[in-house]
Formats: C-alpha cells, sequence, structure tokens
C-alpha cells in the first residue's frame, strides 16, 4: 500500500513503513525462518530476537568479514544465529552461547530445520563463564563477534570478546541506542558503548537500525592494531 511520501515522512518516525520496504525488498522470510518465530511462540520464548532487516544487516556484514567463524553471545531461539549461520562456508563455524538451557533446545531446533546445524555449537551457560573458557582453549581467532545478551554484562563480553577477534574483525553490540540515549540512568549498553569508544584499538560507529516500533542500534567496531 502506497502511502504518500510527505504523510509518512511528517508522521512521528514511520519505521514500520520503512521496515516493511526493506524486509519486503531485501529480507524475505523464508520457510525457516518463518518456522522458527512459529516454534519460538509455541515454545513460549519471548520475542527479544533482531528484526528481519537487522538479520539481513548481520549477514551482509558477516560476508563483508569473508567471515569462518563467528561468535554470537546471547542465542534465544536461533533467529540471529541462522542469518549468521547462512553467512559462513560450509566448513565455516558460529559458536553461540545461551545461558537457558530451554533456549538452546528450541534453538538446535530451529538450525536444524534451516539445515545449518553441522556448522553450529551451541554452549550453554553464563556467557562470561564460556568466553573465559574459549580463551583457555586458545582455538583460532572468530572473525565477527555479536553481542545480544543481558546488557549489564555487554562491557565484560566486550573485554573478554575482543582477544578473540582478529584484528581487522567485526565486534557488534545490539540494543544500543534508545537505553543509551533516552534513559538518564546508567545503562549496561551506555556503558558498553562508551567502553568501545575508548577502547584505541576499535574503530566503532553506531548504526541506527529499523524496528516496527521505533529506531534501536547496532554498535560496530572494527578490531585494528593498537597502534594504527
Ligand atoms: C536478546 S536475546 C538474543 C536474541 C538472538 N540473538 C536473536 O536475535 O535471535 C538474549 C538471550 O541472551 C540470553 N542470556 C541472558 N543472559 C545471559 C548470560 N549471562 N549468558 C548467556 N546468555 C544469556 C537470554 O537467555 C536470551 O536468550
Amino acid at each position: 500500500m502506497n502511502r504518500p511520501f510527505m504523510e509518512i515522512n511528517c508522521m512521528e518516525l514511520n519505521t514500520h513503513a520503512y521496515d516493511d520496504y526493506i524486509g519486503s525488498l531485501f529480507a524475505p522470510q523464508d520457510a525457516a525462518l518463518t518456522e522458527t518465530i512459529a516454534e519460538m511462540e509455541r515454545e513460549g520464548v519471548r520475542m527479544m530476537n533482531v528484526s528481519a532487516t537487522e538479520g539481513k544487516l548481520l549477514q551482509v556484514l558477516a560476508l563483508t568479514t569473508g567471515a569462518r567463524r563467528i561468535l554470537e553471545v546471547g542465542t534465544l531461539g536461533g533467529y540471529s544465529g541462522i542469518h549468521l549461520a547462512r553467512a559462513l562456508p560450509d566448513d565455516g563455524k558460529l559458536i553461540t552461547l545461551e545461558i537457558a538451557p530451554h533456549h538452546a533446545e528450541v534453538a538446535r531446533r530451529n538450525f536444524e530445520r534451516a539445515g545449518v546445524m553441522q556448522k553450529v555449537e551451541i554452549h550453554v551457560g553464563p556467557a562470561a563463564e564460556t568466553l573465559r573458557q574459549l580463551a583457555s582453549e586458545g582455538g583460532p581467532p572468530f572473525d565477527l563477534v555479536f553481542i545480544d545478551a543481558d546488557k549489564s554484562g555487554y562491557v565484560e563480553y566486550l573485554e573478554l570478546a575482543l582477544p578473540l577477534l582478529r584484528e581487522g574483525g567485526l565486534l557488534l553490540g545490539d540494543n544500543t541506542l534508545p537505553d543509551a540515549v533516552l534513559t538518564e540512568e546508567d545503562s549496561g549498553t551506555k556503558r558498553y558503548n562508551a567502553a568501545a569508544a575508548e577502547r584505541s584499538e576499535l574503530t566503532t560507529v553506531i548504526v541506527p537500525v529499523l524496528r516496527h516500533r521505533g529506531l534501536d542500534g547496532l554498535t560496530v567496531s572494527v578490531k585494528r592494531t593498537r597502534a594504527a
């Protein structure tokens, strides 16, 4: 349905219409993604997943880095994870961290249905513990890290994940705009943005992200050498 440009643009920012436009062109939902949302609904999992268009943005960013190894903090039902896993080559790996066993179970079914489970490892437990464990194992570095779990942990996740990220890799933090700007109090995401701004090895910007009900932000950082 086409509505006059001025009507849309002069109302409060009509993110619904803009997001629908981008989604219909670039992020149509296939059966696996639609079923992922349906499975979350059936299982009573709260809809805290990224939007379809943000999922597509994650996929584009992962492809841009030529990602072969991706680390996600906050699996939920696997919706963002499916987008990320689809950007990986067949021998690529998505390691995704989730504290709630029920979410991990639902995500596993969704990854299987989407045909990406062979590229995915779900680690159940508090993310900070798993990140320390991954560091002690000394595996190959990650090309992209996506942080999307409890906001109070964001700064700790940044600190623990950064050594695991290769130079030139991307560090992404989700939901980093409204809380940081519109709340008076200190918030986890406000502290995360400040921490990213302070790190000399990170070049960072917040990309505003449209949602059906308003605007959010994705903090995008590229890891460079400290001297750069
Ligand atoms: C916003 S949801 C993730 C959404 C998901 N990335 C997506 O877009 O489909 C946050 C998830 O982080 C998990 N979580 C919360 N605290 C955590 C922690 N300390 N360690 C690991 N996962 C945690 C929650 O159980 C929830 O499933």
